[in-house]
């Protein structure tokens, strides 16, 4: 309706004047020109006595002016202020249509009215247009949105798999945004690797795999270890000359070939008196002498740190404290501070040696029991990884020690805490649930602390494999011969070889009594057995150890007297330090070994002995107080303070047919070849890899929190 009043309001001014004018056809041109708008079907211009002036060509007959003029002009009144604009539907076979009639005036003279036929199905059609043209629009954006998701889906997958490939290919990936997903995906490869690398447990461990475990699952090509005592010691001779020698420490034993394996610094005391004179101005020296595969760093300690740090709190604190062999420890307010001063020292010469901010640092043995905390606080990302080679004791006994909160603290900084066995673990994990506050994950056998997670785990530590110095070795043959020449036996000799620092808790003497209750029991072997002790003086200024010097020494000379002959001596004690080329000859020369520990983290003699005796001859007697004894099973395992029940293990030990010998080492050496120790690192390794990718995604996890917190 508005539309046609529109309309003709719009041509009111040409209407009015053609129509005054009579120029019918200007009007027509007119009206056509109305109908031009496609809405308006058909316009007739009617006269005020309702005749018809003009029209469109297809006007519809059935509205004629007359009819439609009764609506628009009161029959009565002509005046134009009585007209009327008149609207009506209809219907012609086309649609429905509107019929409008609108009066026109000139000078308020009425000229007559516009009649206008109005589409009605217009709307119909432009709705149906327009629904098409939303479908056809909608189909359209449909495909479009389609084909833009399946582009950007192929190219986003042909960027993920190129970032994949780029990742699996060990390269960095390019676009930051992918970064976070491509790190947990490397993380899963690491996990199934790690895993993988855990069920391969029928494998070999050598060094070869162990320098891949390491760079595999850590990104490391190195380790820094802290170990108190250095694997190479230059001494100065008499003669002026400078002598390398290897100290009696199981722990260096274990510790060389993985630092070879590894590569990397080995952090200790320079203790020899020819140490500062062979290294640089830094105190550094490559090692092994010939070959220089790995960096020794000598931290030089005065007097005083050295004799309250090694020989006052280590070693007649801790060392006592730790082993139950029945010697008091002794702990003294002087010797603890040197113990912090002295570790605090080595955890800085970690800080300049390590060329990454999430280094791998192996800390060894009840030395460093604070060094670890330390080392965290200086690099918050390091894989700090402590053995501890000796056992841990129960929490009653560590009670005894007025600092034990702080070097349980100092222990807690480890991301790994590795003991020969579970009882230690148990010990440990028992210690802190008395004396921290913390939190303990029985289930993975961690502790928690400060949102730290420190895993105790049992790794028995263990020999390389084949023990490198066999390769030089003599045959059994020529050793026995060459070692029963020096010790003057007579060649149907039967001969015993112990193998021990001079220490309280290598149960020397209760060996001896062995010995002693032996031919006391046995008189068939008097004359015949003879049982050499290689004793490396060790501790000597500590009194206990003097008085052991002096006590074993009385006890081997009381028990020659009374069973000695002639030149027969039942004990021969040898008092001095003995390379391993010498002690490998002994092992191959006897027909015994006796390990009397009375009390011993591991003992690697009992290991070293069976990896000797590639010829499967020989027996091996073990004291049931040493981790060994739980692996070798194999042995003959003694209490060695039940003097009968060892003199007795001895005989069988003598009498012992050469098939049964083979049987036992030919068990243990294959035990010993599987579980050596590149597995021991190894295995630590790849725990650490697994504690370092937890830690990385709780810190993640732990960003993202603050981030959403803080936005
Ligand atoms: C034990 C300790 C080692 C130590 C070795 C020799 O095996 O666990 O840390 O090196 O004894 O003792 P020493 O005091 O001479 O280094």
């Amino acid at each position: 309706m508005l539309r046609a009043q529109l309309v003709v309001g719009g041509a009111r001014q040409a209407l009015s004047s053609h129509w005054r004018m009579e120029q019918r056809k200007d009007l027509r041109n007119i009206l056509t020109e109305i109908t031009r708008d496609e809405r308006i079907m058909a316009a007739a211009a009617c006269n005020a006595d309702s005749s018809v002036f003009a029209s469109t060509t297809d006007f519809p007959s059935q509205f004629s002016c007359s009819q439609i003029g009764i609506h628009v002009r009161p029959a009565t009144d002509a005046s134009i202020a009585s007209w009327t604009t008149w609207h009506q539907e209809d219907s012609l076979p086309g649609g429905a249509v509107l019929v409008s009639a609108i009066p026109v005036s000139d000078d308020q003279q009425p000229l007559g009215f516009v009649v206008l036929v109005q589409d009605l199905s217009y709307a119909e059609r432009r709705e149906a247009r327009t629904r098409r043209f939303v479908l056809i629009a909608f189909g359209f954006i449909a495909v479009a949105a389609s084909a833009i998701t399946l582009l950007t889906a192929r190219f986003s997958w042909r960027s993920w798999s190129g970032e994949i490939h780029r990742l699996a290919r060990g390269e960095a990936p390019k676009q930051a945004e992918f970064r976070p997903i491509l790190r947990d995906v490397r993380e899963l490869v690491d996990r199934i690797m790690v895993e993988r690398e855990t069920e391969m447990e029928g494998g070999a461990w050598t060094p070869q795999r162990l320098k891949l475990t390491l760079k595999r699952h850590l990104q490391g090509e190195r380790v820094v270890i802290v170990a108190n005592r250095e694997p190479y010691v230059h001494e100065a001779q008499s003669d002026g000359s400078i002598k390398v020698l290897h100290p009696a420490s199981g722990l260096v034993t274990a510790l060389e070939p993985v630092v070879q394996a590894c590569s990397g610094v080995w952090i200790a005391h320079g203790g020899g008196s020819a140490d500062r004179e062979t290294a640089d101005k830094n105190g550094r020296i490559r090692v092994p002498p010939g070959e220089e595969s790995y960096v020794v760093r000598r931290i030089w300690l005065s007097k005083e740190e050295e004799q309250g740090y090694y020989y006052g709190f280590s070693n007649e604190g801790l060392w006592p404290l730790c082993h139950i062999a029945h010697a008091r420890p002794v702990f003294r307010s002087e010797d603890w501070r040197y113990y912090q001063t002295v570790n605090q020292k080595f955890a800085d010469a970690v800080c300049e040696e390590v060329d990454s901010d999430d280094p791998i640092i192996l800390v060894q043995d009840y030395h460093f029991a604070l060094a670890p905390r330390l080392i965290r606080e200086r690099l918050p990302r390091a894989t700090v990884i402590m053995f501890w080679h000796i056992p841990w004791t129960n929490s009653e006994r560590l009670g005894i020690c007025p600092w034990r909160k702080e070097i349980l603290e100092g222990m807690l900084g480890n991301s790994i805490l590795g003991f020969h066995t579970q009882s230690h673990c148990n010990n440990f994990i028992d210690s802190v649930d008395r004396f921290l506050e913390a939190r303990i994950d029985r289930e993975q056998n961690a502790v928690v602390q400060r949102g730290r997670s420190t895993l105790v785990r049992p790794y028995p530590i263990s020999l390389e494999w084949p023990v490198h110095w066999l390769k030089t070795a003599p045959s059994p043959k020529e050793c026995r011969a060459g070692v029963f020449a020096e010790l003057g036996l007579k060649p149907d000799a039967l001969l015993g070889v112990g193998v021990d620092r001079l220490d309280y808790t290598k149960g020397v003497e209760e060996r001896f009594l062995a010995v002693e209750s032996l031919l006391e029991r046995y008189p068939e072997f008097r004359g015949r057995f003879t049982f050499v002790q290689l004793a490396a003086p060790s501790r000597t200024l500590i009194e206990r150890y003097r008085q052991l010097n002096e006590s074993v020494e009385r006890l081997a000379a009381r028990i020659n007297e009374r069973f000695g002959q002639g030149t027969y001596r039942p004990i021969i004690l040898l008092r001095s330090h003995h390379e391993p080329p010498t002690v490998f000859r002994y092992y191959r020369a006897a027909d015994v070994c006796y390990v009397s520990s009375l009390h011993d983290g591991m003992n690697l003699v009992a290991k070293e002995f069976v990896a000797a005796r590639d010829d499967e001859r020989g027996v091996l007697m073990l004291s049931q107080f040493t981790g060994a004894a739980r692996e070798l099973t194999e042995a003959l395992v003694v209490n060695p303070y039940d003097i009968e029940e060892a003199s007795s293990a001895l005989a069988t030990a003598l009498n012992m047919s050469p098939d049964e010998q083979r049987e036992r080492l030919r068990s243990m050496r294959v035990f010993l070849a599987e579980f050596n120790v590149y597995r021991w690192a190894g295995r630590m390794l790849v725990d650490a890899a697994r504690v370092r990718r937890r830690e990385r995604l709780t810190g993640r996890l732990a960003e993202h929190l603050v981030e959403r917190d803080s936005s």
